[in-house]
């Protein structure tokens, strides 16, 4: 039997049974004793090093020890502010050939060792945990990270910093791609198994995503400050830097909820009556922010708020669905947005919502849709990890590969490459997300946008009224007012 053979059994097997990747029932493919043809494939997964892994093999412990623990893991990550950010911890704003190489230089320290420290967290779980078949390839893809950053050659020209650029353009390219749904996969499959509490993997699911931004803005802001001074900019006018915009309230709400209508027509058809969307109080506030985090973030909360006032309107047989308000607020410190609905409230109980690992029910539905993703178990990082280098011809077909499975669903935007004609746009495929078919519900939006919104200092809340409705309250820091502040993985 192939290696392609038997990975078929199992992926088979993962949509027939309790879809655990972990232990394998190899009893379910042989009547009798294991054969001989399956044993080889049965001592791989027994073995304690996974035999393809570049890094967790029996020297990774000393090498891990030397190179991690007592070197890297002695230095702090660098808490920094948006002005810093954007500036480049001098304070003016003329762009210098110095400033462009410092930058370099900052970003390739900062993210080894921000990558320790998470590779460190990872390192603390218990053995099953991070071994579990998902968990064990985000960490070899961390260990990848961490060895290509420590391992480049320091930045000393103003060409090696704008090759440096390049260089990370590749990375958030390349690698990563998969490392999302794997996170979530292993979080899922942990909670089934009671391997680890939920509110511990809510808060490392949470940890690892918010130092996720937190890297992605670090390496957007070189890209984007080299990028300027290469194009002959010598001033960078913007009190944030370029990946920051004001944004009017009104504009991306009315955006979110015909986007919203968009998806309501495809699930059920076009000329369905659609709620009245009403927008009150400070309707004409503009505000900074990272235009695509502030529609990724209206437009989920909208698209369930839409779903579930469809739903409720079919469910009652109502002559018109309810109406949907939304109440724009603001102060000095954050901007409220309160999204109003009469759709019944939330079914679902309540403590699962905020998620990743939820109840062993819902993990489990949410699991299966994991699974019903195409291609999703026919593809390992570690097949990325090693075919990956910086000249690495390969790169564009396997990424199509890995892409693939997250089409349409709510992990597409994180794991689309983010760059459009050799330029790296923050996040800009999270528009992307607005698009995706409802089909495959894995049920974190809500957890994802809790945690986006934490991140920007604010919070996301949601109050049911079981029987009339739902208002979901979303909050975000006025980021002009946190310019100075210095932070980690928050702002
Ligand atoms: N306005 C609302 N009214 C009623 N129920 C809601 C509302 N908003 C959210 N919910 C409930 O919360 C659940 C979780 O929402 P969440 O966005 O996290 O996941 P999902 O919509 O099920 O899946 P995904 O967003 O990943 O496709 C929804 O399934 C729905 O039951
Ligand atoms: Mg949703």
């Amino acid at each position: 039997m192939s290696k392609y053979q038997f990975n078929c059994i199992r992926y088979r097997h993962f949509l027939r049974t309790s879809n655990i990747s972990q232990i394998p029932d190899f009893t379910k493919y042989c009547i009798g004793p294991v054969n001989e043809e399956l044993a080889p494939y049965i001592m791989e997964t027994m073995k304690a090093y996974p035999s393809n892994s570049k890094y967790i093999n029996p020297q990774h412990y000393y090498h891990n020890r030397t190179v991690l623990v007592e070197n890297y893991l002695k230095r702090s990550p660098n808490p920094v502010s948006l002005t810093q950010l954007a500036q480049y911890y001098d304070d003016s704003t003329k762009l210098t050939r110095t400033k462009i190489i410092n930058s370099g230089k900052f970003v390739k320290e900062e993210l080894v060792i921000r990558i320790a420290h998470k590779l460190n967290q990872l390192q603390q779980l218990p053995f099953n945990v991070v071994n579990n078949f998902h968990f064990v390839q985000v960490y070899e893809s961390y260990y990848n990270i961490f060895e290509s950053f420590r391992k480049y050659p320091t930045i000393r020209t103003l060409d090696d910093a704008s090759q440096f650029a390049d260089f990370i353009k590749n990375m958030l390219e390349g690698f990563n791609t998969l490392n999302l749904p794997h996170l979530i996969m292993g979080a899922l499959e942990c909670t089934i198994l009671d391997l680890y509490p939920r509110e511990k993997m809510d808060q490392l699911l949470s940890d690892l995503l918010r130092a996720r931004i937190s890297r992605r803005l670090i390496v957007e802001e070189h890209v984007s400050i080299t990028a300027n001074y290469t194009s002959g900019k010598e001033e960078n006018t913007l009190v944030l830097g370029d990946i920051f915009q004001e944004c009017s309230a009104m504009k991306y709400l009315l955006e979110a909820s015909e986007e919203s209508k968009k998806f309501i027509q495809d699930m059920y058809f076009k000329d369905i009556p659609m709620p009245e969307f009403i927008i009150e109080g400070d309707t004409q506030l503009s505000f900074y922010f990272l235009p695509t985090h502030l529609k990724y973030l209206l437009g989920e909360i909208l698209r369930n708020t839409y779903e579930a006032t469809m739903k409720h309107y079919i469910r009652k047989g109502l002559e018109k669905p309810e109406p949907i308000i939304v109440t724009v607020v603001s102060n000095d410190e954050s901007y409220l947005f309160r999204i109003s609905d009469k759709a019944g409230g939330v079914l679902h109980d309540d403590e699962n919502l905020w998620s990743f690992g939820k109840s062993k029910e819902r993990a489990q539905e949410s699991l299966n849709n994991f699974h019903k993703l195409p291609g999703l178990q026919t593809v390992s990082i570690y097949d990325e990890v090693h075919s990956h280098n910086k000249y690495n011809p390969n790169l564009k077909s396997l990424q199509s590969i890995t892409l693939k499975p997250y089409m349409h669903t709510s992990l597409e935007p994180m794991s689309y490459p983010s760059i459009i004609n050799g330029h790296i746009k923050y996040e800009t495929p999270l528009i992307e997300l607005l698009r995706r078919s409802f089909r495959y519900k894995l049920g974190i939006g809500l957890a994802m946008c809790k945690v986006y919104a934490e991140y920007w200092n604010g919070d996301l809340s949601l109050h049911s009224m079981p029987g009339y409705g739902t208002d979901v309250v979303l909050k975000l820091g006025n980021l002009m007012k946190h310019t100075k502040k210095v932070q980690l993985d928050k702002v």
